[in-house]
């Protein structure tokens, strides 16, 4: 299983990337054969989206977009900017295809200067994974600055809830593709809605 981590921040020294680097170590460690990636988007030069189509980009942007769309399950995190993820964040979910995430088990990973906008996992984050059709695992981890010291991220509560973030992620994706010992998610088939 390829478990990607995303960090939606641009700064240097990333807090975000911090966290998101954690949880993709524990989910490696729990389970040797999850292949994990880290994309941060610091690390690219991201075209503007700008309505083309998902196949119309090159660069880095074709690279970011088809490492998205290769992934079986996804960490996503973001520092949290004006009480929701960052604007670069969005610019990725604009630029991937629809289909890019469904079906896919992702884990949210929120970072912020105060514990002030925690519920924005809820009200933020949540929402556009539900416009994928992909499948959130229920708790978030939300971190705060006064969790890290010295460019370290030290609380240990922080730690214990990546690693069940991580092990929930990799359970959930597991469940989806029935690869979890019973059977997999049911597919619902929509009915034909023409008269008959
Ligand atoms: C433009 C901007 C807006 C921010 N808005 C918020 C905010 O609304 N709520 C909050 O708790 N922190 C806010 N912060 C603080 C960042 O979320 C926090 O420092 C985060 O840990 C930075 O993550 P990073 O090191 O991965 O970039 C903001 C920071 C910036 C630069």
């Amino acid at each position: 299983m390829k478990l990607l981590g995303i960090s939606g921040s641009l700064s240097d020294n990333s807090k975000t990337e911090l966290a998101v680097s954690a949880a993709l170590r524990y989910a490696g460690e729990r389970d040797r054969s999850v292949e994990t990636d880290l994309l941060a988007l610091s690390h690219y030069s991201l075209d503007f989206c700008d309505g083309r189509h998902p196949d119309d980009y090159t660069g880095d942007t074709r690279k970011v977009i088809d490492k998205v769309t290769a992934s079986d399950a996804v960490i996503v995190g973001s520092p949290i900017y004006r009480g929701s993820y960052t604007g670069s964040l969005k610019n990725l979910f604009d630029l991937i295809p629809n289909d890019a995430l469904k079906g896919k088990a992702v884990g949210i990973v929120a970072t912020g200067g105060s514990a002030h906008h925690f519920l924005a996992i809820e009200h933020q984050f949540r929402p556009i994974f539900s416009y994928f059709n992909a499948y959130t695992v229920p708790s978030g981890v939300y971190v705060s600055n006064e969790h890290f010291q010295d460019g370290e991220l030290t609380a240990p509560e922080i730690h214990t809830r990546l690693k069940y973030l991580a092990a929930d992620t990799v359970r959930l994706a597991n469940l989806l593709a029935g690869n979890a010992g019973g059977p997999g998610l049911p597919v619902i088939k929509r009915e034909s809605l023409k008269a008959s």
